[in-house]
Parts: structure tokens; C-alpha cells; sequence
């Protein structure tokens, strides 16, 4: 007998005669466990931080209308201007045309009920007037090297890499290496960079249409939209605000205007300065640097609106919210502005639009569409959102493989081409991503913690296992061959 019969047989034996004593044999553990897990590493038995708890109950029904999404009424102008005749195109303007109404409006409903502080023992609230109003994405506790931590459910954010690529260093997705404003002794003083670590939540709509995409089974479900298989319950519905809280371990004595920031503790990864990241994780302290939003908004292009705030403790004002400053809005990327069309015939920008009464924060995404203060300088809140994609049967995605290339690839923001044309366009939801290479993947109304859920159920579903964590840094083995990739592409 083989040692393989052999084996077999005594396996079989086992699982015959589950005798007294024996341990089980573990089952695989279900989709519906680890969607709705809380945390990568759960919490110890006697934990001395705060512990997240995923909002996963989503509800089964929503109102027909948002009564509190005041911004919906207030008569901002999305529309499109042409070259005609000798009328110029304007870029729109933050005050006299309702933008900065419409940014503070989203920022009354988000910050409604929650702590003045957003202090590290309270966090995020998701209860709102006695009611479950906040809502998280599941599947994201599964990925080891970036998955959700059990202090505040923050997952890694991958930022920098397109800005990396270009300059060809060695530098990692899952690193924010500088913030606009920081110092530059702190570039040669932490060579390895920054970690970013957030929490996302959706309201009532959003989570609503979470609920019925990702059911209580934990198995994504696919539904039709406009004649074209969609996941079941997108697009998100009117009425869906997601707002998103950014941490970062930067130290206050590199970016000034951090002081006073709220100091969330973060089940993170442990560093050292000669290696850089480390899988292990371990509760340290980062500080809450900015704040996202995304709701939908039908009049919009694109059928959204994001925008986002900065932390700046020079602003007057004693609570955390006092001092988050809007840096703008976005509702779609300028598909008629270089890079998305050559530069002879680009037009000025007219879907992002700056708050220009703050000084302090310069840091926006490719020609000055809008990206925040972490977000990565070649891309733009919606051209990075755009490309949330997933692949088809229940396969993980691959960015530039079977999925769009989210973080980036050569030459993005560089000059004219049809990558940059694809990745600076505007669609809606059942829209393929356009450009036709990746035709079977099918979108996420620009939901990356969609996109994130469904990679990581594929990963269950195709491989029975997470990704192992190797480098949480991404350099080497995984970057390379990304890159790798990346340039056989451009020079085909
Ligand atoms: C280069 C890519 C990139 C850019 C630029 C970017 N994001 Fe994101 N964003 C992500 C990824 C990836 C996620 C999901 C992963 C996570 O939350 O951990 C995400 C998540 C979010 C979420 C949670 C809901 C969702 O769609 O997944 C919001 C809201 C959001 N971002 C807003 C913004 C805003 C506002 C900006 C611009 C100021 C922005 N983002 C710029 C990559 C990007």
C-alpha cells in the first residue's frame, strides 16, 4: 500500500468511527461566518480598547424618499458646458453656487448623534436618534494583510501606487508615503512611509442595498438591472450617504496642522525601521487626518457625488467637527480634460470643484480633480471609484487582469491615451468599464468595499483560503510581477 492509500484509508477510518475522545475534524468554516466576521484577529478575552462590532443587520425595506437628505434639494448645476461660439466654458465656483451648501448639508446629516470629539472610546456611532442608521461592508475581515482590525473595523487603505510606479521607487500599496503639508526630514526619517488604516459606513439606503446584494447566507447575489446581470441590490438607491474615516500613523511633528486630531487606537502592523511593515499586527495609535463622503444624487453624471474634509487644527472651534475643513466635491472626472483627451483639445476642468478659502491643503489628484490629503496625486475620487469592478462567477478579481486597474498603471495622469481616456470617463451603473479589456467584469456603482467583498468571497469560494499575508509593505514578490504586468501591457 501507498503512503497515499495508506493515508486515505486512516482518514477514512477517522471520520468512520468518531470515537470518544477524538477531536472533530474541522468543518469548513461557512460564507455567512466569514462575511460577518468582525475582525481579522479577533479581540482578546479581556480587551483594554474598544471592539468593533460589524452593522450587518441591513434593512429590509427603505423610505421611498430621504426626508434629511437636504442636499438633494439645493439647485446645483451639474450639466456640461461646450465651446460655442465665443462663450467660454467656466469652471464651477465653491461659494455663489451652492457647492459649499451642499458639502455642509451632507456633513449635518453624517455628523448627527455622533460624539463631538469622534474620540478613540466612543468611535463611530451607528446608532442615530435610537435608530441603526450606519451599516459596513462584509467580507472584509477575511484578507490577512489588509483586512479589518478589531478596534475600530478599519481595513489597510492601498494609496500611493500609481504615484510610486512613476517615480519608480519601491514603494507599496498598502503605504501612504507623505501627506501634503509633511515635513520633509520626515520623508528621510520614516523611509518606509505611512500606513493608512479607515472605516466605512453606509446609511439606511446604502445599507439597504448591501442587505440584498450580500444576504445572510454571505454568498453575493446576482440580480438585472436595465437588462444587464448586475449584482442584486445595485445601483444603490437615492438616499444612500457612505461616509468613510481616515486614520494615520503620520507623527503630529510632521504634519503640523494634525494637533489635536482624535488618537484612535488601531490593531495594525507592527514596524520597524530596518524592514518596514510586518504581518503582525498589534494596538498602536494613529490619528483621524480626514473624512469621506459619497452619496447618490441622480442629476449627476455619473449618479454621485463625492467629497471629502481635511483635519486642520489651526481652524477655530473646540469640537473634531469644528475643524474638518471641505476640501471639495467631485461628481464626475472630466472625460472632456487632458489626460482623457489630448491636451490640445482639453477644456477646462467642470466636475470637480475646490474649496478655495482653505491655504493649507494644496494636495489634489491629476490636474486638480479632486482626491484628498492620503488619496494618491494621480488619480481622483471618482476615476479610482469608476473602476469598481468585480469579476464574473464568483472569481476573485485581479486588478489589470479581470478587473480594472484601481490603483493605477503607467503613465496614468501622463499624457493622452486610451488608459487614461478609460479611466478618466464617466459611466453609471450597468455600464461596462469602458475600452472593452475588461468586458466580463460587471460594476459596483463605484463600491471598492464592494469590490474588496467580492475578491475576497472568490478567494473563499475559488481557493477555500485568504491570501496568505507575505509583505504587508508589497514589494516583493507580488508588487514586482504587478509591475511587471503593468509594462507588458504598455508596451503591447
Ligand atoms: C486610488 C484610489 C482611490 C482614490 C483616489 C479614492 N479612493 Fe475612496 N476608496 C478606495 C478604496 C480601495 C476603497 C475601499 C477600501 C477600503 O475602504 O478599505 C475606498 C473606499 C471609499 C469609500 C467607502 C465606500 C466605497 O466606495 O467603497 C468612500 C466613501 C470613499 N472611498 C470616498 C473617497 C473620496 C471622497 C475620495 C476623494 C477625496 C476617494 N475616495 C479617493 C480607493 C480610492
Amino acid at each position: 500500500m501507498s503512503i497515499r492509500n495508506l493515508l486515505s484509508t486512516l482518514v477514512i477510518a477517522i471520520v468512520a468511527t468518531p470515537a470518544s475522545g477524538q477531536l472533530p475534524i474541522p468543518k469548513q468554516e461557512s460564507a455567512a461566518s466569514i462575511a460577518f466576521r468582525n475582525a481579522v484577529v479577533p479581540a482578546p478575552q479581556k480587551p483594554t480598547t474598544p471592539v468593533f462590532k460589524l452593522s450587518h443587520t441591513y434593512p429590509h425595506s427603505i423610505p421611498a424618499k430621504c426626508e434629511e437628505c437636504e442636499w438633494l434639494n439645493i439647485p446645483v448645476n451639474f450639466a456640461t458646458q461646450f465651446p460655442a461660439g465665443s462663450k467660454k466654458v467656466e469652471s464651477p465656483q465653491w461659494h455663489g453656487q451652492h457647492w459649499d451648501e451642499y458639502i455642509n448639508a451632507i456633513l449635518n446629516y453624517v455628523k448627527e448623534d455622533q460624539d463631538p470629539q469622534l474620540s478613540n472610546e466612543i468611535g463611530w456611532k451607528t446608532t442615530v436618534k435610537g435608530k441603526t442608521r450606519w451599516f459596513n461592508v462584509p467580507w472584509m475581515a477575511y484578507d490577512p494583510t489588509a483586512g479589518r482590525e478589531y478596534v475600530h473595523g478599519t481595513t489597510n487603505e492601498r494609496t500611493a501606487t500609481l504615484g510610486d510606479l512613476v517615480q519608480g521607487s519601491q514603494q507599496g500599496p498598502h503605504v501612504q508615503f507623505f501627506m501634503v503639508g509633511e515635513k520633509e526630514s520626515c520623508k528621510t526619517d520614516y523611509p518606509w512611509g505611512f500606513e493608512s488604516w479607515s472605516v466605512g459606513y453606509y446609511n439606511e439606503f446604502g445599507g439597504y442595498a448591501l442587505g440584498r446584494t450580500i444576504p445572510t447566507s454571505g454568498v453575493p447575489q446576482m440580480g438585472e438591472y436595465l437588462g444587464t446581470s448586475v449584482p442584486a441590490g445595485l445601483p444603490f438607491p437615492t438616499g444612500t450617504v457612505v461616509v468613510k474615516i481616515l486614520t494615520s500613523n503620520i507623527p503630529v511633528d510632521c504634519v503640523p496642522f494634525l494637533r489635536g486630531s482624535p488618537e484612535w487606537m488601531v490593531d495594525r502592523h507592527k514596524y520597524t525601521k530596518a524592514n518596514g511593515y510586518e504581518c503582525d499586527r498589534e494596538v498602536q495609535s494613529d490619528h483621524v487626518v480626514q473624512v469621506d463622503v459619497a452619496v447618490v444624487d441622480r442629476r449627476s453624471p455619473t449618479g454621485w457625488v463625492y467629497g471629502t474634509f481635511a483635519y486642520d487644527g489651526n481652524t477655530p472651534g473646540t469640537t473634531f467637527w469644528d475643524h474638518i475643513v471641505p476640501v471639495g466635491l467631485q461628481w464626475g472626472s472630466d472625460p472632456w480634460t487632458f489626460p482623457a483627451v489630448p491636451l490640445s483639445a482639453s477644456l477646462p476642468l467642470q466636475q470637480s470643484v475646490i474649496n478655495t478659502d482653505s491655504a493649507t491643503f494644496q494636495h489634489l489628484g491629476c490636474k486638480d480633480r479632486l482626491a484628498g490629503p492620503v488619496d494618491n496625486q494621480q488619480s481622483s475620487c471618482t476615476s479610482c471609484h469608476a473602476s469598481a469592478y468585480a469579476a464574473p462567477k464568483g472569481t476573485p478579481g485581479i486588478m489589470g487582469s479581470n478587473v480594472p486597474p484601481s490603483f493605477g498603471f503607467n503613465g496614468m495622469c501622463q499624457a493622452y491615451s486610451l488608459e487614461n481616456a478609460a479611466y478618466f470617463q464617466n459611466q453609471s451603473a450597468p455600464q461596462r468599464f469602458p475600452g472593452g479589456q475588461y468586458g466580463d467584469a460587471f460594476t459596483m456603482d463605484t463600491s471598492l468595499q464592494l469590490e474588496v467583498a467580492f475578491t475576497q468571497y472568490g478567494y473563499y469560494n475559488t481557493d477555500r483560503a485568504p491570501q496568505t499575508c507575505t509583505d504587508p509593505n508589497q514589494i516583493t514578490p507580488p508588487r514586482k510581477a504587478a509591475e511587471a504586468a503593468i509594462q507588458k501591457k504598455v508596451s503591447k
